[in-house]
């Protein structure tokens, strides 16, 4: 059995449409409907007239594809694909924040909890964070989990950002390190570097250029170098080579992999669909509140 057909066989008789982020394993990359980056994902979830949403990626993505499409079958095609910064802000911690902030307008990177979400006045993802954070009628905002992102967002904005909370971040990021960057450039002097906003504050620093995922693959192909330090997960390497082959993509640190989001197999994708298993569900209270805040950030941005 050819696993590559059967997937193209179900969704077809299933109308359903796979949604894939672009850290996933190279062999899911390429089974995809939609490829992206967090946003684009949020908005083809919302703009879909699939049946069926299968989504590759992590829990907070497909929770958010089903905020958006409450009355629809989602899917995940790994139970246990959980981002690690997602958990790291609680409720009970961003409500003692919001009770010590009261007039803070609360932003919240869309790496959180549905229940978290639910409490705050509007989602950002890394292509949005800036702008969003600015179109707030507050100058000071609390924003949470990622402190990597509030560097990004503190260098664009003159409203006061507290992180919530104050060391959460993303640990396959994180170690990308200024030193492993600097011998990177030595090697490829001659790279254009461009890192995620999640990367530590002298690594945004040093490079010339920072953007999402899907915001690195737009640069790639629209700049005029032929090579390219990248600093993210390594899983983006395989689209930006294969779009980009008369280009060198080199990361900047090879061992940044999230092993969340390589759980998915060619082979769970087949299952998830065939068996419609790991079935996504958020409990009403918090979807209906939690939808608020992700349409406010689909309306700015
Ligand atoms: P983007 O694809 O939105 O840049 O997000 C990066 C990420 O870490 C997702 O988990
Ligand atoms: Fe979470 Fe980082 Fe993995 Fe993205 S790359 S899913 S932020 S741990």
């Amino acid at each position: 059995m050819d696993l590559v057909d059967e997937i193209d066989r179900l969704k077809k008789e299933k109308n359903a449409v796979l949604l894939v982020h672009n850290y996933q394993r190279a062999e899911v990359q390429d089974v995809q409907d939609f490829l992206g980056d967090s946003l684009g994902l949020a908005r083809k979830a919302s703009e879909t007239d699939a049946d069926l949403i299968v989504f590759a990626g992590v829990d907070f993505m497909a929770e958010i594809a089903k905020i958006l499409n409450p009355n629809k079958k989602v899917l995940i095609t790994s139970k246990e694909a959980c981002c690690p910064m997602a958990a790291m802000l609680s409720k009970e911690e961003l409500l003692k924040a919001k009770e010590q902030h009261p007039s803070a307008k609360v932003i919240l990177y869309v790496n959180s909890s549905a229940e978290c979400k639910a409490l705050a006045d509007c989602c950002c993802t890394s292509a949005n964070a800036d702008k969003i954070v600015n179109a707030m009628d507050s100058d000071t905002i609390l924003f949470g989990p990622d402190k990597n992102l509030v560097h990004y967002v503190q260098e664009r904005s003159d409203k006061k950002i507290i992180p919530v909370p104050e060391n959460g971040h993303c640990y396959v990021h994180n170690i990308i390190e200024l030193p492993a960057l600097e011998v990177a450039i030595e090697r490829h002097p001659k790279a254009t570097i461009i890192v995620h906003p999640e990367c530590p504050a002298d690594v945004q620093d040093r490079a010339d250029y920072i953007a999402s995922t899907s915001g690195m693959v737009k640069l790639v192909k629209e700049l005029p170098g032929k090579e390219f330090i990248i600093g993210t997960e390594v899983g983006l390497i395989h689209r930006l080579q294969k779009e980009n082959p008369e280009k060198k993509i080199f990361p900047a640190f090879e061992n940044a992999i999230c092993r969340q989001m390589k759980k998915t197999t060619l082979e769970d994708v087949y299952l998830t669909l065939k068996e419609e298993r790991n079935e996504v569900q958020v409990p009403k209270d918090i979807s209906e509140k939690a939808v608020k805040a992700i349409n406010r950030m689909l309306e700015l941005s």
